[in-house]
């Protein structure tokens, strides 16, 4: 099998799985507790923080760990929410976020909070001058700011920097969703100085189900687990020590990779000019300047992605579709229906998630199971190729 699905997850790396394993067997003790098993194991917690704060330029005391995305995502912004208070509360998102974020903030707007969801360009990058303007209506200190740092679908790097003087100007606290992009894109909280920030294990070949939330020193944070008091009360529960250990040498070699440039850029590349070069009607979705270096978000007109789906997991590649499932139904994503695709164009969308696992081999391989794929079902479903269609901002 051609695993191509790296937004979704990765696969861990034998070195993590190596690091972890002593703290499943006789390493079990509470790092809470006071004889040697225990402090061995707050040793192993503080040193992984020492690595996932080194990852994103933080200092170690502003790292909290979590289990896993979602929470740490929920954990920053039910806190803003309560922070800015539901009466004068504006809640400034986009429409391309993830459901860890959506969700949440429907319930602020249920109960009351005035929710702007800023829309994004055809490439999928966020209208800037949309932000200004939604920024400029929120009463300063009366709301937030969460914006995702690059897009799960598309893999498109919003201008982060930029949002950021933005809400700052309007003196907004601002939260950022970094999970697609922390290991695999330099993310620096120095040079970027969001308030809180999001990071996931699992993206970057750590174990799943451990995370982490960036809290910068000096903001005012509450917990939303309570209990034990662990991480200095900001997220109470005994520690996955395993996990977190796993979580910290994943982070120390995407580190690595980052410093060495090594990223799956060449594999992509090397993907996508196969499959635009032998096949009509492709197009590369997303703005090309600005995607992560592995992800290829793709559409190819006459296919159904459904049915490519099942083509190429025959064929041994595993890759996600573009747009939502739904009860066997391909429905355009939010994110498409924000980068106004239309109904036919998310239909045949398919996303690859290359990751440094992948190998050249593997990335020409899997160019000519698509090419097949797509081949075989334009054939069956008759459908009609475009001419190639390549996005450019
Ligand atoms: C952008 C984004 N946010 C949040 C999440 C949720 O992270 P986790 O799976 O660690 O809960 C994901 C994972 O798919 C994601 O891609």
């Amino acid at each position: 099998m051609i695993y191509l699905d790296a937004n979704a997850t990765t696969p861990l790396l034998p070195e993590v799985l190596d690091a972890m394993l002593p703290w499943l067997r006789e390493g079990y003790h509470n790092p809470n507790a006071s004889y040697r098993g225990a402090k061995e194991a707050r040793k192993a917690i503080d040193e992984a923080r020492a690595r996932v704060a080194a990852l994103i330029g933080a200092d170690p005391g502003e790292i909290v760990f979590t289990g896993g995305g979602t929470e740490s995502t929920n954990m920053a912004l039910k806190w803003l929410a309560r922070l800015v208070g539901r009466k004068t509360g504006q809640v400034i998102t986009s429409a391309i976020e993830h459901s860890a974020v959506l969700k949440p903030v429907e319930t602020f707007e249920d109960v009351g909070y005035k929710v702007t969801r800023v829309g994004v360009d055809a490439g999928g990058r966020l209208d800037l001058d949309e932000l200004k303007r939604a920024c400029g209506s929120a009463q300063e200190g009366g709301g937030f700011v969460s914006l995702m740092w690059a897009n799960n679908e598309t893999g498109v790097v919003q201008p982060l920097a930029e949002a950021l003087e933005i809400a700052r100007v309007h003196g907004l606290a601002f939260y950022t969703d970094a999970i697609q992009a922390v290991g695999k894109i330099p993310v620096n909280v120095r040079d970027i100085p969001v308030d809180f920030l999001s990071l996931s294990a699992h993206k970057f070949h750590g174990p799943k189900g451990v995370g982490a939330l960036y809290i910068r020193s000096g903001c005012r944070f509450e917990p939303m687990l309570r209990g034990g008091g662990q991480e200095k009360d900001r997220r109470s529960g005994t520690e996955n020590t395993a996990g977190i250990v796993g979580l910290g040498v994943a982070a120390e070699m995407a580190a690595a990779r980052l410093v060495a440039g090594e990223n799956p850029a060449a594999l992509r590349k090397a993907f996508e000019e196969k499959l635009v070069g032998e096949l009509d009607g492709v197009t590369i979705n997303g703005d090309l300047l600005h995607r992560l270096p592995g992800t290829s978000h793709l559409s190819f007109s006459g296919c159904e992605a459904a049915g490519l789906l099942i083509l190429l997991d025959d064929l041994g590649v595993a890759c996600s579709a573009g747009s939502a499932c739904m009860t066997g139904k391909q429905q355009p994503s939010h994110v498409q229906k924000a980068m106004g695709f239309s109904d036919a164009k998310a239909k045949s969308s398919l996303r690859f998630g290359f990751s440094c696992l992948n190998t050249m081999e593997e990335a020409l391989a899997a160019a000519d199971a698509v090419k097949k794929a797509v081949e075989k079902l334009r054939r069956v479903q008759g459908g009609s190729t475009g001419p190639v269609v390549v996005y450019s901002p």
